[in-house]
Order: C-alpha cells, then sequence, then structure tokens
C-alpha cells in the first residue's frame, strides 16, 4: 500500500477521525466508523455540499429517502439485470478479484491508461494472456459477472419472509418521490432534488481504505429538464461541480474529467464524465456526471404503470423530462481531502484543510497548564465560544506539542491564554499554515473566528 494512505489511515485512528469497523473481531473488509473527529468533519463536508446545492443554486430542493424499497424499484432501475462487475477466482486459494483491475495492473504502462473499467478488454486480455492471481500464482477461473445487491429480507414469519436490496444507489429514492415533490414543492421543469444518503454495494475488492467501501454514502443531484435543454444543462453541471471541487482542494492540478468510453458507461447513462482526482493510488473517480435522460422515470412509469409525464402549461406540451445527475461519494471526499491536504514539513505534519471542513475552528490553550488563574480564563473562553463554533480545549504538555497536535488535525487557529491575558484580556492566536501570531483582544475572538473559519 502507498505509504502516504498508509500515514493517513494511522493517522485517521490515532487521532479519532476514522477506526475499522469491528475491530476487536478482525474487522469487517469495506466498512469503517468515523470517530469524534471524523463525524464532525464528515457532518462540516455535507453541509458544505448541501448548502453550495440548495442556497447557491435556485431551484433544488432536498429529500431523504429509505435505505430499503419496495424490491420492484431494483427491477425497474436495471441493477438487478445489469449491476454486475467481472470476477475472477483463485483455484487454489479460493481469493476472489476483479477481472478488469488485474486487467489494468497485467498491462504494460504504455497500454494502460488510469480509467478502473475497460469492460470489453478484459475478456479479450484473458482469452490472449496466461493471467495468474496475484496472491498465490495460482490457475483463476474464467471471467464471470457479480451482481453487487446487497441482499436483505423482512418479514416476520419464517417462510414468508420477502427478499429487498440495501440501496445500490442513493438516488433511487429521487425518481421515486420526483412526482410527489415536484406537486408539493409547486416546481416547474428545470428543478433539482438532491439527496445525501447510505449506498450499499457487495463489491467484490473493497479497498483503499475509504475509496471503495461496501456502505458508503453518496451526495446526488438529480436536474428533471426538458430534454431540448439536456445538453446545455449537462454542460453547466458538469463545470459548476468542477469548480466546486476545485474550491475544495489545494492541489487544483490534482483534478481532471475523464468521458467513460461507450464500453464501460453504466446501462442508465448515454454519456458519462468522471470528475478524477490523482491520488497517490492513481487517477481515480471522485464524482461522475451522467445523462441518464428519461432512464429512471419512463422505466419507473413501465414498471409501476405510473405517468410521470410533465405539463407545461404554457406550452400545453406533455413530456417525460430527462434527467442530468450528478452523483459523487462522501466517504471518498473525505479521504481525498485528507489525501490533499495532508503536508509533512521539518517539524511537524499539517492538514491543510480548508478552515469551515476542519474539525474544531480553534483551539484553546492555556500556555501554562499550573497556573489557575489562567486555566479558569482559557476554560470561560472555551465555553463561551463552543456555543457558536466547534472548538477544543487542550490543557495538558508543552506549548509546542500541543500546537503539533492542533496542526494534525487540520485546527485552522490556535488561541493561547498567557499571564498577559490577566493583565490586559487579550490572548495570542496563532495560524495553522504560516505559524504567524498576533494579539487580539478577547473580545474581538467571536469575529476573528467567524471570519477565519470559512
Ligand atoms: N447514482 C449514480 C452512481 O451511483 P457511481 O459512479 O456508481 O454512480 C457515484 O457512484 C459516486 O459514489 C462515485 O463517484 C464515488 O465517489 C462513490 N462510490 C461509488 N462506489 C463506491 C464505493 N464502493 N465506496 C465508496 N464510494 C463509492
Amino acid at each position: 500500500m502507498d505509504t502516504t494512505l498508509q500515514k493517513i489511515i494511522q493517522l485517521c485512528k490515532k487521532r479519532g477521525f476514522v477506526y475499522p469497523n469491528s475491530e476487536i473481531y478482525g474487522s469487517m473488509q469495506g466498512f469503517y466508523d468515523y470517530g469524534p473527529l471524523g463525524v464532525r468533519m464528515k457532518q462540516n463536508i455535507k453541509d458544505a455540499w448541501m448548502h453550495w446545492m440548495t442556497q447557491e443554486h435556485d431551484d433544488i430542493v432536498p429529500i431523504d429517502g429509505s435505505i430499503i424499497t419496495h424490491p420492484k424499484v431494483w427491477e425497474a432501475s436495471g441493477h438487478i439485470q445489469n449491476f454486475t462487475d467481472p470476477l475472477v477466482d483463485c483455484k487454489s486459494c479460493k481469493k476472489r478479484f476483479r477481472a478488469d483491475h488485474l486487467v489494468e495492473a497485467f498491462l504494460s504502462k504504455d497500454e494502460k491508461d488510469d480509467s478502473e473499467s475497460r469492460i470489453a478488454r478484459i475478456s479479450h486480455v484473458f482469452k490472449n494472456h496466461t493471467i495468474v492471481c496475484p496472491e498465490c500464482k495460482g490457475e483463476l477461473t474464467p471471467v464471470r459477472t457479480f451482481n453487487l445487491m446487497v441482499e436483505t429480507t423482512l418479514g416476520v414469519i419464517e417462510g414468508e419472509k420477502r427478499k429487498t436490496f440495501l440501496k445500490g444507489e442513493a438516488c433511487q429514492t429521487i425518481y421515486l418521490d420526483y412526482e410527489n415533490v415536484q406537486r408539493s414543492m409547486r416546481k416547474k421543469i428545470p428543478f433539482g432534488i438532491v439527496q445525501i444518503g447510505k449506498a450499499f454495494r457487495n463489491e467484490i475488492t473493497p479497498g483503499n481504505f475509504l475509496f471503495r467501501q461496501r456502505e458508503f454514502e453518496q451526495w446526488d443531484l438529480q436536474w428533471f429538464t426538458h430534454p431540448d435543454e439536456m445538453e446545455k444543462w449537462f454542460t453547466y453541471w458538469k463545470e459548476e461541480r468542477m469548480k466546486w471541487y476545485k474550491s475544495l482542494v489545494n492541489h487544483k492540478d490534482r483534478l481532471r474529467y475523464r468521458q467513460h468510453e461507450p464500453d464501460e458507461l453504466a446501462h442508465y447513462a448515454k454519456i458519462a464524465f468522471d470528475i478524477e482526482y490523482k491520488t497517490p493510488f492513481g487517477w481515480k473517480e471522485w464524482e461522475g456526471i451522467h445523462w441518464r435522460q428519461d432512464w429512471d422515470l419512463s422505466r419507473h412509469s413501465q414498471f409501476s404503470g405510473k405517468d410521470f409525464s410533465f405539463f407545461d402549461e404554457k406550452t400545453k406540451e406533455s413530456y417525460i423530462p430527462w434527467i442530468v445527475e450528478t452523483s459523487g461519494g462522501v466517504d471518498r471526499t473525505f479521504l481525498f481531502l485528507l489525501l490533499d491536504a495532508y503536508t509533512e514539513e521539518e517539524n511537524r505534519v499539517v492538514l491543510k484543510l480548508k478552515p469551515s471542513l476542519a474539525p474544531y475552528k480553534a483551539a484553546i490553550l492555556p500556555l501554562v497548564s499550573n497556573n489557575p488563574e489562567i486555566v479558569t480564563l482559557a476554560k470561560s473562553i472555551h465555553r463561551i465560544l463552543q456555543s457558536r463554533f466547534v472548538i477544543d480545549i487542550d490543557i495538558k504538555d508543552s506549548i509546542g506539542k500541543r500546537y503539533r497536535r492542533q496542526d494534525e488535525i487540520g485546527t485552522p487557529l490556535c488561541v493561547t491564554i498567557d499571564h498577559q491575558s490577566l493583565i490586559d484580556k487579550t490572548v495570542t492566536i496563532r495560524d495553522r499554515d504560516t505559524m504567524e501570531q498576533k494579539r487580539i483582544a478577547i473580545k474581538n475572538l467571536h469575529k476573528y473566528i467567524a471570519k477565519h473559519s470559512e
């Protein structure tokens, strides 16, 4: 595994961002728990997305749909039939692998591009070359498809339980609720529905920490448009989303678009672009911009009998709206932002996160811990500030060690209370990135932190 990723995994565990799930039982591959700092940071990321979508754009409203839906949803959506990855098993060690990943690893550097799947090439490469198990060099089975949907059962009487599925993609409830939202919110086309929700996939090879999990969160915009305006809105959202991701990162050159080849398009997409980030393990998908057209509303009409046509009062035209989707991963965002922010300097590790996304907005540090007056003042400042901001207070160890601890978790500001604070009611405020310090009045702290935590 890449060393930067390894360091981030260690930092996440040591500093309370992310823990392996069920660790005391040997962990579950592809499942993670967010710790106290991870919860704060993840919530900040989700708030930023929701704010951008619904408050910086017009005509976008949120929903929060259930994880379990009627099983017919997944027939209509095409997931039962088409939501598959190519799989091979090792005949000796019985391990399972994604055939497309083995092909990518097998191809020489020149032949290879950084895309995740080139389905058509897979069988061809397997047919013409001997690819063996990467773990034990054993013989592999022929390539077959494997459905990623996670099944569950519902019902109280044994033998009468009904099979259903956990959401394979979070957005399906948006299509189910489309007409309810459109009518109850009196929306006209074009308009958008957004949702942040859980998705579950029986990934063959979960890995790279939060990058490929079996339970994860997605954020989706489904933008409903007149078919004639599809191209305009597709381009608009593709550009808007890239701008947004650029606004979050320090390394803008690590972002790019990649258009899907026809043979790798998801069953619901006619055109797709990924926004990719250059991770230490290659260019990887961050968000997909999908030209879903009328796939979803037409299929749900067909399977449910419900007519999803929209009647335009002005033009007297009736049509099924087409859909532009922007669909990204919340956990992937969390990981990519850590990769982007992680910086090793001479004497410290610092997470150069955008202040608004950092778990704490500031840390209150009494310069000496054995002076009760200084500690009392520090505690009272902390109490006042924490009603508005998420603020840490750290009393133990040398001031240098405490600065390093805050740098490592990305706290943008450290507020030091010292003897002078008792006399003139001022404190020292230290900037995480420049390490510059200045003195400001305690009464101005509120304003200062608000201004510097955007
Ligand atoms: N509704 C469209 C859809 O689900 P997708 O490209 O399969 O499209 C969208 O997923 C985003 O969800 C991806 O760009 C990625 O950020 C995230 N994602 C997908 N699979 C994931 C996994 N196994 N673990 C973590 N995030 C994942």
